[in-house]
């Protein structure tokens, strides 16, 4: 059920599959949080990911990460099946995630430190990092020392550094201020130009999901599973140009109307019941 799509360029998934998502379920006791979710992530495409609250967005990238068991279907990163957390993965959380009692240059190290990286190599490859994400200077900086938007570029460099194929994000910009965030999210357009990865990008903006995915997953229900699987057929590289694009409106338009519907349908239910 994709949009139509203007007889453009091959499409990004149209790359080998990354990530391969089959008949995934998951359920906390009780609780079944999602069923039959389905989906491929290409090596150089970034898939986001809409859906209300409570729908299973966290869950689902913690199965991912190998950080969670799921309960049926499979996932596949590359030709590893995934049953716990594989070898370049990386997650960047809402909330930084950073560990507060060090500095932004051993925030930075800590994956290749765990990765059994040689000095080095941390010695090289740490300030680079730390430079793409603008945040030269602050190398001895703690997390305290700085503002939300700065967090969020450590977590950014941390993720990176490990020169992951596959980067997993959870609404990464949720926690700072919106001129932060528009920052943030060409920041992120630019550095992916630089180093493609397959990324999956969880978030509640639906025009940030418009303007960073090549396609946009629409999940609803209780539980939840795949409702719309939206091309966005805009042109690359994105740029704050790409805002004013009528296509731009009209799939933002299209992918706020898919979620207000299903939104509306729960309010109707609440009131039936
Ligand atoms: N560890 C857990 N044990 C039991 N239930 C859980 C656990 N973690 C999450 N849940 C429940 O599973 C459902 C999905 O949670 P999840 O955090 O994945 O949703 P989400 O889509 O990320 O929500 P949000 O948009 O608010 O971040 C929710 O109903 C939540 O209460
Ligand atoms: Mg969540």
């Amino acid at each position: 059920m994709s949009a139509p799509s203007a007889p453009a360029a091959q499409p990004a998934h149209a790359d080998s599959a990354r990530i391969r998502v089959r008949s995934l379920g998951k359920r906390y006791g009780a609780l079944e949080v999602f069923r039959n979710i389905e989906f491929d992530v290409g090596a150089r495409e970034i898939v986001a990911i809409v859906g209300p609250s409570g729908c299973g967005k966290t869950t689902l990238l913690r199965c991912i990460d190998g950080l969670l068991p799921h309960d049926t279907g499979d996932i596949w990163v590359g030709d590893a099946r995934v049953e716990e957390p594989i070898a370049g993965v990386a997650m960047v959380f809402q909330h930084f995630g950073l560990f507060p009692w060090k500095t932004v240059f051993d925030n930075v190290a800590y994956g290749l430190r765990m990765a059994g990286a040689a000095r080095t190599e941390i010695e090289r490859k740490v300030p680079e990092f730390i430079k793409m994400v603008g945040l030269a200077g602050f190398e001895k900086a703690f997390p305290y020392q700085m503002s939300g938007g700065m967090q969020q570029r450590c977590g950014l460099a941390r993720a990176l550094a490990v020169e992951p194929s596959v980067l997993l994000m959870d609404e990464p910009f949720a926690a700072v201020d919106a001129q932060t965030r528009e920052i943030l999210q060409f920041e992120l357009l630019r550095i992916w130009q630089e180093r493609p990865t397959a990324m999956i990008f969880v978030t509640h903006s639906i025009e940030e999901a418009v303007l960073l995915g090549h396609r946009v997953i629409v999940l609803k229900g209780r539980p939840s599973s795949i409702h719309e699987i939206v091309e966005i057929d805009l042109p690359g590289p994105r740029t704050r140009a790409t805002l004013q694009l009528p296509r731009f409106a009209e799939l933002r338009e299209r992918v706020w109307g898919t979620l207000m519907r299903e939104a509306r349908e729960a309010e109707f239910q609440l009131e039936r019941a």
